[in-house]
C-alpha cells in the first residue's frame, strides 16, 4: 500500500469507529458498551418485578454489533421469568453484582420452564459474584414427584440451552424449587466457582445437571443441596468436572439414564479431585431396568475424597427411585470402559463398593485402584457387592473387591 492509500484507509477507518462509536451509544447507556440495569429504571428494592427491565437490557446487549456487558449492580432485586434469547450480534456479558430473587408462588413462573434461561447464544460470559434465589421452600412442600413420578412440573433456576463457547463464574444458585443449574445442547461451556446451597431435605434440587452436550468443564464448584450435587444425562460427551465439593446431596451421578427411549450416549466423562461429605452415594452410575439400549462409556473417576459416605461406589443399574418400574427386566444400557482410581476415605455403610451391572448388559472394561476406605461401625470392614462384572482390580485397595461369588 502506498503511504497517500495508508492515510485514506487510516481516515476511512476513523470515520467508521465514530460511526460505530455513535451507534453504540443510542444502544446502550454508559461507557464501553455497559448497561446498568439500575440506570435504565430497576428498582433493586427486592420487591417491585424487575424483569422486563433486566431482560431489555439484555435485549439491548444481545443486538449490539459488539460485545456488551449488561450490569446487574449490587442490590437486592425481585424478578420473575426471564428469558435471555438469542442468537445476539456479538458477544454478551452480564454481570451479576446483586442478589436476584424469585417469586415464591409457582404460578408467577408458569410462563417457563425455568426461572431464568439462556438460549440459543453464542460467547455468553456470566459473572459477578452476585445470587439468584429460587426461594423454593414453598414449592417443595407442593412437590408430588414420588407419588406421580413426573418431575418437571416445577421450574429449573437457571437454564442454558443451546449455549455455545460460554463461561459462567462465580455465580450463586440458591434454593432452586428443582433443579439448579441445568445444560442442555450446550457445546464448550466452562462453569467456574459456581456456588449451590439448598437444605438437605429440598426435593429434586439437583446442583449441576448436563444434558446432551459436548465439552463441558466445571471446576471448582461448592454444592450443597437436596438431590445429585452433578448429574450427567444422556448426551454428556466430553464432560469434565474437577474439584467440586459436595455435600449435603446425593453425590455426583452419571444417569440416570434408560428411561426414555431416545436417549443419546454418554462418552467421555472425566469426574477428579472431589470432596463427597455425609452424601448417600459419592460417584454413582444408575440406569433404569427394563430400558430400551443405551450407552455410557470412557467414563473416569479419580483422586476422590469421601467422608462418611454411604455407598461411596455405586453402579446401579436397577435404579428405581419411586418402586414404579418393571424390575423383572433388566437394563440394556452398556456401561463399558469405566475406572475408579484414588479413592479415600470413610463410608458410613459397610458396603462401600456396590457394582451391580445388568444382566442384560454386563459391564465391561471396569477398573478399581487404589481403593481405601474405611468402615468403623459395628459390623466390621468394608466390602464389596458385585453382579455382572468382572473388573479389573490394582494398586492396593483396603478391602476386597469382588472376592466372592456374584450376588
Ligand atoms: C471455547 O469457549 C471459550 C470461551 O469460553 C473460547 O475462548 C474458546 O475459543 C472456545 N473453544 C473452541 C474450541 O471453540
Ligand atoms: C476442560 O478441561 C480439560 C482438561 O482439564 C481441557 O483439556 C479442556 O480444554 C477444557 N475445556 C474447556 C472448554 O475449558
Ligand atoms: C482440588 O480441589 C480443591 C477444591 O475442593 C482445590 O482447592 C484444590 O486446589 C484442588 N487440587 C488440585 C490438585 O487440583
Ligand atoms: C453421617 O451421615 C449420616 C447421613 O448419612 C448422618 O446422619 C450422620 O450424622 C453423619 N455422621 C457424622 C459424624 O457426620
Ligand atoms: C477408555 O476411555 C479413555 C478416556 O476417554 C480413552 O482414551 C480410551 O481410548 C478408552 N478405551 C477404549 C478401549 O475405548
Ligand atoms: C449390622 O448387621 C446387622 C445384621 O446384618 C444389621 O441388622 C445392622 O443394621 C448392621 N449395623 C450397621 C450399623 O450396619
Amino acid at each position: 500500500m502506498g503511504s497517500k492509500m495508508m492515510a485514506r484507509a487510516t481516515i476511512f477507518l476513523y470515520v467508521l469507529s465514530l460511526v460505530a462509536a455513535s451507534r453504540a451509544k443510542g444502544v446502550s447507556v454508559g461507557g464501553q458498551g455497559e448497561i446498568d440495569v439500575k440506570q435504565i429504571g430497576a428498582k433493586a428494592d427486592g420487591r417491585s418485578d424487575d424483569s422486563q427491565i433486566i431482560v431489555s437490557a439484555w435485549q439491548k446487549a444481545c443486538t449490539s454489533p459488539s460485545p456488551s456487558t449488561v450490569v446487574i449492580s449490587k442490590g437486592s432485586y425481585m424478578a420473575g421469568p426471564m428469558n435471555f434469547q438469542g442468537p445476539c450480534k456479538a458477544g454478551v456479558n452480564v454481570r451479576v453484582e446483586g442478589a436476584i430473587k424469585a417469586p415464591s408462588d409457582i404460578n408467577k413462573l408458569k410462563s417457563q420452564g425455568a426461572w431464568v434461561m439462556f438460549q440459543n447464544v453464542d460467547g455468553l460470559t456470566l459473572s459477578g459474584g452476585g445470587s439468584f434465589d429460587g426461594q423454593g421452600a414453598l414449592a417443595w412442600k407442593e412437590n408430588d414427584c414420588a407419588q406421580t413420578g413426573k418431575c418437571n412440573s416445577l421450574p429449573t433456576n437457571l437454564q442454558f440451552t443451546s449455549v455455545t463457547n460460554s463461561h459462567i463464574q462465580d455465580i450463586t444458585s440458591l434454593n432452586s424449587k428443582l433443579f439448579h443449574v441445568e445444560l442442555l445442547n450446550c457445546k464448550n461451556v466452562t462453569l467456574q466457582h459456581v456456588t449451590i446451597n439448598a437444605p438437605e431435605d429440598s426435593l429434586n434440587t439437583d446442583g449441576i445437571h448436563v444434558g446432551r452436550s459436548t465439552g463441558v468443564n466445571i471446576t471448582g464448584a461448592d454444592i450443597r443441596t437436596g438431590d445429585d450435587c452433578v448429574s450427567l444425562g444422556d448426551g454428556s460427551q466430553q464432560v469434565n468436572v474437577e474439584g467440586v465439593t459436595c455435600g449435603p446431596g446425593h453425590g455426583i451421578s452419571v444417569g440416570s439414564l434408560g428411561k426414555y427411549h431416545d436417549e443419546q450416549p454418554v462418552v467421555g466423562v472425566t469426574v477428579r479431585n472431589c470432596t463427597l461429605t455425609n452424601t448417600p452415594n459419592g460417584i454413582r452410575v444408575k440406569t433404569w431396568p427394563a430400558s430400551p439400549s443405551g450407552v455410557a462409556t470412557n467414563m473416569h473417576f479419580e483422586d476422590i475424597t469421601v467422608k462418611n459416605v454411604s455407598t461411596p461406589i455405586l453402579i446401579d443399574q436397577n435404579y428405581c427411585p419411586y418402586n414404579n418400574c418393571e424390575q423383572k427386566l433388566p437394563s440394556k444400557v452398556k456401561i463399558s470402559n469405566v475406572s475408579f482410581r484414588n479413592f479415600q476415605g470413610t463410608s458410613a455403610t459397610a458396603l462401600a463398593v456396590k457394582l451391580l451391572c445388568s444382566r442384560g448388559a454386563p459391564c465391561q472394561q471396569v477398573e478399581l485402584a487404589d481403593i481405601n476406605l474405611k468402615y468403623d461401625g459395628e459390623n466390621g470392614t468394608a466390602t464389596s457387592q458385585c453382579a455382572n462384572v468382572k473388573p479389573t482390580i490394582t494398586g492396593k485397595s483396603s478391602l476386597p473387591i469382588c472376592a466372592g461369588s456374584q450376588s
